[in-house]
């Protein structure tokens, strides 16, 4: 499974690159805003800049004219650029549209199996189940990360699955159970999956046993 970071912040992504962990950045437009005032395209230019792999940035429009639109242009700004479009009806109709384009597509704001079965077959590269927004409201999110790659991988279907809306290490880790492709991930997620006391204990140890030696 790779792991995605899913910010805008460039500090977290500079900060998260220098492991040689992550893969790929996913954006949306609450994290864009969050990050104040800053222009979409120099920032999403700016991620492009410090990762190689897949930079994920989402239309605005809601009709599927202008997300064509935006999509074709958006998809100019680098070449390591994924677009992401709603799964709404207009956004089946801009999938199938961009993605015959060549265009990469992450068909985002997927809840069932039914809309991703749809977004793969209008030309979905990936596509993104939350598993904390169902989490939410009741319903099992790491579940439906599970029957949606059950399901591709019973069709042959070559979409990827981004297990997206992930809270905490534990979803991590259910996500690549799950079989997920791919988990897209807060910086913070990111380093609570790296933590262990005992690893901080135990290095502790080491130094202080070491200098101990030394000394004698
Ligand atoms: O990748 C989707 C993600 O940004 C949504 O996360 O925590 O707002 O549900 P959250």
């Amino acid at each position: 499974m790779q792991i995605w970071l899913d910010t805008a912040n460039i500090e977290e992504i500079r900060e998260a690159s220098k492991l040689g962990v992550v893969k790929g950045v996913t954006t949306n437009p609450s994290l864009v805003a969050k990050e104040g005032d800053v222009d979409f395209r120099s920032r999403v230019l700016e991620i492009c800049d410090i990762i190689d792999g897949p930079v994920c940035a989402e239309v605005l429009s809601l009709e599927a004219e202008g997300m064509i639109a935006e999509g074709r242009d958006i998809s100019r700004w680098a070449p390591n650029i994924v677009v992401k479009i709603p799964t709404t009806a207009a956004g089946l109709e801009a999938i199938s549209v961009l993605s015959q384009e060549g265009i990469k597509i992450n068909q985002t704001l997927c809840f069932s199996v039914n809309q991703v079965l749809l977004g793969a077959s209008a030309g979905s590269t990936y596509v993104s189940p939350f598993v904390g927004r169902l989490d939410d409201v009741g319903h099992d999110g790491i579940q439906l990360v599970a029957d949606m790659v059950e399901v591709f991988s019973k069709h042959n279907i070559k979409s990827l699955v981004i297990a997206a809306s992930l809270r905490h290490p534990l979803h991590c880790v259910a996500a690549a159970k799950a079989g997920a492709h791919i988990a897209t991930i807060p910086y913070k997620v990111l380093m609570q999956m790296l933590k262990h006391p005992l690893t901080d204990i135990g290095l502790t140890r080491f130094v202080e046993d070491w200098h101990r030696l030394v000394k004698v």
